[in-house]
């Protein structure tokens, strides 16, 4: 099985992809990670001193070597990911899109836990979470929406998936 598991920040993409990918036994990379790894940096550190276009540029690069390099994997992916160069295409090409979509209030709620890790709401006050959210999530979603599977439940379990991914 290729899974590549999309969606905002907070959605819970590395969560499930943990899970999922020790439930199906398969290699998992969570993509801000290998990231992370290869530049030697946290990705607060690599938008601060190198910018967010090398960024998207590693993380197009990374996601493409990752999916042609091994014959299964479960990628989680970082909320941008798809919505840079043609990485949505890439990815509905060669693997199936799993879109995590839980309302705005839940993924609020797990951003301001860990606002300093993420450079694009890092400076935000609280207060501003829930507009900036439904603004960016907004701009995403022509790409989210193109996903193969789509979750928008707050509520899951790993049969939702299971389910889902047995009618893709
Ligand atoms: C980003 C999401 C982050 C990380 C970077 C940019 C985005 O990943 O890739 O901070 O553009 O939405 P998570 O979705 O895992 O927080």
């Amino acid at each position: 099985m290729k899974l590549f598991l999309l969606g905002f920040m907070g959605a819970g993409k590395s969560y499930w992809g943990r899970q999922l990918a020790a439930h199906w036994n398969l290699p998992y990379y969570d993509l801000d990670d290998v990231i992370t790894e290869r530049e030697g940096m946290s990705v607060a550190d690599i938008f601060a001193s190198k910018g967010e276009d090398h960024f998207r540029r590693r993380e197009s690069e990374i996601l493409r070597e990752l999916a042609l390099s091994n014959n299964a994997f479960l990628i989680s992916c970082g909320g941008g990911t798809p919505c840079f160069s043609d990485t949505m295409d890439f990815m509905n090409s060669h693997g199936i899109t799993i879109w995590l979509n839980p309302s705005i209030p839940v993924m609020v709620e797990r951003l301001q836990r860990k606002q300093s890790k993420r450079p694009l709401i890092q400076d935000l006050a609280t207060e501003d979470l829930v507009a900036f959210t439904e603004k960016k999530l907004t701009e995403r979603l022509p790409f989210y929406e193109q996903s193969q599977v789509i979750i928008s439940d707050d509520e899951i379990s790993l049969e939702t998936f299971e389910k889902m991914i047995r009618h893709a």
